[in-house]
């Protein structure tokens, strides 16, 4: 196959692309190849001085990447981040990469109230809810997907 043809079959140019945790990890590597693939993409942590790390680096590949500080676990947060990605992206989503997660390392026996519900409202509501709210922009954008990151 040319090389053009396969550049063209895998092309994202005019898609536009929202990546929960893309400052570092599988997120960061996530983030990349959809923009080199030619999306639009933001993205969001918690750490404002790592965003900005990854956001120069990405700006040094002449990506087109934005960042935002979202603390996904809180669902005021999650609203204010899916009004930002609209207006940057004219209301229009094409895909939704629900990547941001993390884990505590103790046993079953060993977690506390809040242990479980710092777990639960990151890793599971948080991708619930922020599907919930870019369903109108995936709509919107005639090709929504979403991906969720996940665990064995
Ligand atoms: N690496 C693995 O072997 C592995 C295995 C199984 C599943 N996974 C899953 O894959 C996903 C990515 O894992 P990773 O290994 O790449 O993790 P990582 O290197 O720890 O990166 C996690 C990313 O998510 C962000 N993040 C964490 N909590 C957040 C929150 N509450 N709000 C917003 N952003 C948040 C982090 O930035 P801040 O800390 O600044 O917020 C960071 O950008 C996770 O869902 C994880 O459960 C990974």
């Amino acid at each position: 196959m040319a090389k053009t043809e396969l550049e063209n079959r895998w092309s994202l140019h005019g898609a536009t692309a929202l990546v929960t945790g893309g400052s570092k990890g599988i997120g960061q590597a996530i983030v990349e190849e959809l923009a080199r693939l030619g999306a639009k993409v933001h993205t969001c942590a918690r750490n404002q001085q790592e965003l900005d790390k990854a956001l120069q680096h990405w700006q040094s590949l002449k990506l087109d990447v934005t960042a935002s500080v979202c603390d996904v676990s809180s669902r005021a947060e999650r609203e204010k981040l899916m009004e930002k990605v609209s207006s940057l992206f004219d209301g229009k989503l094409s895909i939704l990469i629900n990547n941001a997660g993390t884990n505590l390392v103790k046993t079953a026996l060993e977690f506390k109230e809040e242990d479980y519900g710092f777990l639960m409202s990151t890793n599971l509501e948080s991708a619930f809810h922020l599907s919930q709210l870019a369903h109108p922009l995936l709509k919107a954008s005639g090709i929504g997907r979403i991906v969720f990151i996940s665990s064995c």
